[in-house]
């Protein structure tokens, strides 16, 4: 397994796999059992300045090719997060997941984080159903500058971008991080998306949208991350729809130097990680790479 140790930046993980925010890992302990099943690192669940009960049920449905969810970034609150980062972090290394409603904000939450014990902060800026807040902010180049610029005067841990799909251009944002001062950037968050009950007449979520993600997302995701791959020269951490080595074997051609899963993790559970390890193992040994990091980018050759 020592052929799977990846580096972001200057952070050096055991495993490829990350768990993606939002998923497993609102507890300290649910994060533990996700380092146990060889997650490599573990995002926690976005984390705001207060507690937030996020919007009402239903707030996730199932789909034929994956989820559609408008938890409504639902959260203790930063102050609440600390003992859950400390017991997580015992286990392996936790990216903190914030969103702020401004620059001022981001930052308070980031320099939170770093304290509590996080290697990294990673920035929602791409939740796409929380009025005010994710991609509200980072569809805007300008507001991604701004706000990774104030996050990096305030903290000393790397700051990752997490990016939304649902615009024209996802390298102008990726730039943008990258202007700001970000090392690495994330994609992707959710796909806008819609389900409407027929027999009720009307959209399944209180919310009426919310974000669509799992397999279904998985070409646009790689298609996210083969684009930043060429135009950005920091690292890309890609996320969306992977389910199997074949998926994560497909971001890491496309530039991913590591890869997040979320929606996997309820479709087979937690040892979707070692069962993609494995995966990724026995298809590294048969193509002869030695390394992750000479699988990454592969396809742009
Ligand atoms: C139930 C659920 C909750 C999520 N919550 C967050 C969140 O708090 N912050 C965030 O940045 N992304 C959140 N996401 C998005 C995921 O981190 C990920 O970007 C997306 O689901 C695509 O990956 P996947 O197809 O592997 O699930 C959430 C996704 C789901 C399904």
């Amino acid at each position: 397994m020592g052929k799977l140790k990846v580096a972001v930046g200057k952070l050096n993980f055991e495993f490829p796999g990350i768990v993606a925010s939002g998923i497993m890992d609102e507890t300290g302990d649910s994060m533990v059992r996700m380092f146990k099943s060889g997650a490599g690192a573990v995002v926690t669940k976005s984390i705001g300045s207060k507690p937030r009960p996020g919007h009402s049920n239903p707030t996730f449905t199932e789909v034929e090719c994956g989820y559609v969810n408008a938890m409504g970034l639902p959260n203790p609150g930063i102050d609440m997060f600390e003992k859950e980062i400390k017991t997580a972090s015992s286990e392996g290394p936790v990216i903190g997941s914030i969103f702020g409603g401004d620059e001022k904000e981001f930052a308070y939450l980031a320099s939170r984080m770093e304290e509590f014990g996080a290697v990294a902060v990673e920035l929602n800026l791409s939740c796409p159903h929380a009025a005010g807040y994710g991609a509200e902010i980072g569809s805007d180049p300008e507001m991604i500058v701004s706000v990774v610029s104030e996050v990096k005067s305030s903290v000393d841990i790397p700051v990752w971008a997490k990016l939304t799909p649902n615009t024209s251009s996802i390298q102008a944002l990726g730039r943008a991080a990258e202007k700001g001062g970000a090392d690495a950037v994330v994609a992707i968050n959710t796909l806008k998306a819609m389900v409407i009950c027929p027999e009720l007449r009307k959209p399944v979520l209180s919310n009426k949208f919310g974000g669509l993600s799992g397999p279904g997302i998985k070409p646009v995701g790689v298609r996210a991350v083969y684009d930043l791959y060429s135009s950005l020269n920091i690292p890309v951490i890609g996320v969306g729809g992977i389910t199997c080595w074949r998926d994560a074997a497909e971001y890491i051609m496309a530039g991913a130097s590591a890869y997040q899963m979320g929606s996997a993790i309820g479709i087979t559970g937690p040892e979707v990680f070692n069962e993609i390890n494995e995966g990724l193992v026995s298809f590294m040994k048969e193509h002869g790479y030695e390394t992750v990091k000479e699988m990454v980018g592969v396809a742009h050759e």
